[in-house]
C-alpha cells in the first residue's frame, strides 16, 4: 500500500447536513485544514433563510475556498438563491442531486430528480442560461439501475458545469454496498468536465484502492471519513508526519472543545448544543478504539458537565485507530437528515 504524501490530489469537505456547519468548518480549518474546497450543507427554500445565511456569511468562512450548495428542483428557486449568494462574493455554487433521503426525493428533489432526466435538463438548460456564477453539480448515479446513469451522463455532458462530484451509488443504495466505480471510470471516458470522487475513503488503504482502480482521478471529496479522522488530508498531504496517538491527539482535543464552545455560544441551553455533538460523536468516536463504554456516557449525559467528563474520561483511556470504520452503525449506515422547512 502507498503511504507516500499525496500532493497531486485535491481534497474536498463533504457537505453533511448538521454536521458540516460553520461552526465545524472554522474549527477545523484552524486545526486540521488540508482541504481545497469546502461546501455548505444544502440551502433550501425561497431566499435565503437565517440558518443559510450565517452558512455563507464570509466572516464565518474566513481564509477558506468555500461553495454554498443548493438544494431545489424549481429553477426559480434556484435562481432566487444563487443570485443572493453572489450578492455575497461567491463565484460558484453547487446543486445538490444526490441526497437520497425519502423525504427529499418524494418531492423530486436531491437524488429524487435523477428520475426525470427530461425534465432535469430543461431545469438545467434554464439555470446555466441565468445564473450568473459558476453551477458545479454533485450527484448519485441514478434511482436504482445502473443503466440509468449513461443518459444522465449525457445530460451533464450538455453543460459547462464548473465541476461534476460523483458519489457513484444508485438512490436506493444509500450508503450501502461498494461504490460502483466503473460509473465513475465511464464518466471520465464519455465527458470533458472536471470530475471529482466522493465516496468511502476513510484511511491510506482505500486511498490507495481508490488510486489504483482509477489512477487519473485528481480530487476527492471527504465526508465521513473526515468527521471519524479529521487529519486525514493533512495526513495524505504529508502535512502531518507521522500517525501515532500522542502526535494527533492534542489537535483532536483542541478541536473538539473549538467545536463544543462553538456551539455553545450559538445556541440556547444545554440540550441543542449536546444534540449537536452527540450526532457528531457517532462519526468521531469510529476514530478512537473501543470508544463504546465512553460513548454510552456521552449520548447519556443531559448537563455539559456530565458531557464534559464523559469526554475527558474517553480521550484518556483510548487511543486513536488509523484503520477506516467498516461497517459499523453509527458512521457506517447514517441517515442524511431532511431538509428543514423553508
Ligand atoms: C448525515 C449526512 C448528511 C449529508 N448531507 C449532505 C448534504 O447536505 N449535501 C450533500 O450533497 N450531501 C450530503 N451528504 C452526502 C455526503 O456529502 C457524501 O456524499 C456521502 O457521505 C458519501 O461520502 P463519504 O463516504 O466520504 O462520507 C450527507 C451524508 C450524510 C451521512
Amino acid at each position: 500500500m502507498n503511504r507516500e504524501p499525496n500532493h497531486r490530489l485535491k481534497y474536498y469537505l463533504a457537505p453533511l447536513e448538521g454536521l458540516t456547519t460553520y461552526v465545524f468548518r472554522r474549527a477545523y480549518h484552524k486545526y486540521f485544514g488540508g482541504i481545497d474546497k469546502y461546501f455548505t450543507p444544502f440551502i433550501t427554500g425561497r431566499g435565503l433563510s437565517s440558518r443559510g445565511q450565517n452558512e455563507i456569511l464570509p466572516e464565518h468562512n474566513a481564509g477558506m475556498r468555500l461553495v454554498p450548495q443548493i438544494l431545489t428542483n424549481r429553477a426559480d428557486e434556484f435562481l432566487e438563491l444563487a443570485g443572493q449568494i453572489t450578492d455575497y462574493g461567491y463565484d460558484t455554487v453547487n446543486l445538490n442531486l444526490g441526497c437520497p433521503s425519502g423525504t427529499v426525493t418524494a418531492k423530486k428533489r436531491g437524488a429524487g430528480f435523477l428520475e426525470f432526466p427530461d425534465e432535469l435538463k430543461r431545469f438545467l438548460d434554464e439555470i446555466y442560461a441565468k445564473c450568473p456564477i459558476k453551477v458545479s453539480i454533485k450527484t448519485r448515479i441514478g434511482i436504482s439501475d445502473i443503466s440509468e446513469w449513461e443518459r444522465l451522463l449525457q445530460v451533464y455532458a450538455e453543460f459547462p458545469m464548473g465541476e461534476l462530484i460523483i458519489h457513484p451509488r444508485l438512490q436506493r443504495e444509500f450508503y450501502k454496498g461498494q461504490p460502483h466505480r466503473d460509473a465513475f471510470r465511464r464518466a471520465q471516458e464519455s465527458i470533458s468536465v472536471p470530475l471529482c470522487y466522493n465516496g468511502d475513503i476513510t484511511s491510506h488503504e482505500s486511498l490507495s484502492t481508490l488510486l489504483e482502480e482509477l489512477p487519473s482521478v485528481d480530487t476527492v471529496m471527504i465526508g465521513r471519513g473526515i468527521l471519524q479522522r479529521p487529519y486525514l488530508p493533512a495526513l495524505f498531504k504529508g502535512d502531518i508526519q507521522t500517525d501515532s496517538t500522542e502526535n494527533i491527539l492534542p489537535s483532536l482535543r483542541a478541536f473538539h472543545d473549538e467545536l463544543l464552545e462553538g456551539y455553545q455560544a450559538i445556541m440556547s441551553g444545554d440540550l441543542p448544543t449536546l444534540h449537536k455533538m452527540k450526532d457528531f460523536w457517532a462519526f468521531f468516536s469510529c476514530g478512537f478504539e473501543s470508544p463504546e463504554k465512553y460513548l454510552k456516557k456521552i449520548r447519556k449525559a443531559n448537563k455539559i458537565t456530565d458531557y464534559k467528563i464523559a469526554v475527558n474520561d474517553l480521550f484518556q483511556a483510548c487511543p486513536v485507530t488509523f484503520s477506516g470504520c467498516t461497517g459499523c452503525r453509527s458512521c457506517c449506515t447514517p441517515k442524511e437528515k431532511t431538509p428543514p422547512p423553508p
